[in-house]
């Protein structure tokens, strides 16, 4: 029995994954590191510091300077995200979300940004959630299920009874470790190891979801 979906959000809900690309780009072109759209790829759903850390692969660098990075990509991020309205929503996340309430079921979001209330209330999502865990909430980064279990737990729900939403594969990892019930959004070769594939949220609606994952029982 299905009673709730908890939405990763960055590259889920909104294309904050964008963002996140472009605050790390900046960072590295002043630092005189590569860094890639391809290399950005394998940062989906990773935490900041750990994001940071395949950035400077085996180069070294003392604790203080690594904060200053993080600070200063942090900042970076913050001044994108200014400009977030509900107009950036990804498609088909607005009417899921409404869907899922109107049939009694739960919403929660999941995400290890340390950032997602302020785009969460920028998006207008707040009073369609039931709960949030993010960035702040536990210790151990995806794909360690902490962060999903905070989630299930903030919603009363044991995790066999909530889907978890995602487009990294950490992200599914992190679901799956957690006996979540999974959904991946994006490339086969990115979250093939979800139960359900989509390209995106476009069209999805809840009567699909729910149907596709009775099939995998
Ligand atoms: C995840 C993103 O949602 O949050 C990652 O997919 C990001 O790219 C991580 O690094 C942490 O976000 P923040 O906002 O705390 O730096
Ligand atoms: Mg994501």
């Amino acid at each position: 029995m299905i009673k709730a979906f908890i939405f990763d959000l960055d590259g889920v809900l909104t294309d904050t994954a964008e963002y996140h690309y472009r605050a790390w780009k900046r960072l590295a072109d002043e630092e005189g590191l590569p860094f890639t759209r391809g290399d950005n790829e394998r940062l989906r759903g990773i935490s900041r510091r750990d994001s940071l850390m395949l950035i400077l692969k085996d180069r070294v660098y003392p604790e203080e300077e690594i904060q200053a990075m993080l600070a200063r990509k942090n900042g970076y991020y913050l001044e994108f995200i200014k400009g977030i309205s509900p107009r950036d929503l990804l498609p088909g996340a607005k009417e899921l979300l409404e869907e899922i309430r109107a049939a009694g079921l739960k919403s929660a979001i999941g995400s290890a940004s340390q950032n997602a209330g302020e785009v969460i209330d920028r998006l207008g999502l707040r009073l369609l959630l039931n709960a949030i865990s993010d960035g702040h909430s536990v210790e151990q980064p995806k794909p360690a299920p902490d962060l999903f279990l905070h989630a299930a737990t903030q919603l009363g729900l044991p995790p066999a009874e909530c889907v978890v939403v995602e487009d990294a594969a950490a992200g599914i990892e992190a679901a799956k470790a957690g006996g979540f019930r999974t959904v991946g959004l994006g490339p086969r070769q990115r979250v093939g190891r979800a139960e359900v594939v989509a390209p995106s949220l476009t069209g999805v609606h809840l009567g699909d979801l729910l149907a596709a994952l009775t099939c995998r029982l």
